[in-house]
């Protein structure tokens, strides 16, 4: 199946668990210009990996609400999320989205550093208007990201990051946008505490 032009895009992605409750986690899949077509990149040993594999279902979300972004990505979502009703079972759409596509993985790939999950789209809706471009906005994202992976991360690129996004996010942000980019930084200083006391101890 082609996948060419492909961009990635950030959003939310709901799988349901073997329990039958829901997952809800930010993925940045690769999509072609007509979201006709998504390549999902999950990592090993996330539950996202875990579910997609067993089921090859996913609802892939488009949404501004980076503050419901930042929490999911360090697993402390503060409000439960609500469901609007879908026919299909497996699928669980987040009311809080502008858009939403119902994914079904027609080839999967497991031989990579990450899972590589091509889907067709097989239902999809739209909720609300998108706000529009904001650099708070991408700024609290790319800080979403930057904590899911301060493992990897040099503290030095860590803190040049924060400083280049700190201005964005006073300058540009709202009072959403303020509050979810304080509670990442405190959330990557926590983790970041955490390294440092692993590695004096090791
Ligand atoms: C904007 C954004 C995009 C992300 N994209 C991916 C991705 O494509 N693949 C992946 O494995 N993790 C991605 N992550 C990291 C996961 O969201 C993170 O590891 C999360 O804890 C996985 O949750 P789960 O174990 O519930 O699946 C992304 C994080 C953010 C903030």
């Amino acid at each position: 199946m082609s996948l060419a032009p492909l961009r990635i895009v950030e959003g939310m992605l709901t799988t349901e668990n073997a329990d039958g409750t829901v997952n809800v986690a930010p993925m940045g899949p690769k999509v072609d210009e007509s979201f006709t077509r998504f390549l999902l990149r999950p990592f090993p040993g996330s539950r996202t990996y875990e579910n997609l594999l067993q089921a090859r279902k996913a609802t892939f979300h488009v949404t501004d609400d980076v503050a419901m972004i930042a929490q999911a990505a360090v697993g402390e979502l503060l409000t439960e999320p609500t469901f609007i009703p879908t026919e299909m079972p497996g699928y669980h759409v987040l009311a809080n989205c502008c858009r939403w596509y119902q994914l079904e993985a027609v080839e999967v790939e497991t031989t990579g550093e990450r899972a590589a999950l091509t889907c067709r789209v097989v239902a999809g809706g739209r909720q609300r208007d998108y706000f529009g471009l904001n650099r708070a906005k991408h700024a609290v994202l790319e800080l979403a990201i930057l904590a899911t992976r301060v493992h990897l991360l040099p503290g030095e690129e860590i803190d040049q990051t924060i400083g280049m996004l700190t201005p964005w996010v006073e300058k540009t942000g709202g009072q959403a946008e303020i509050e979810a980019f304080a509670f990442l930084q405190n959330v990557i200083a926590e983790r970041r505490n955490a390294e440092n006391g692993a590695r004096e101890s090791s």
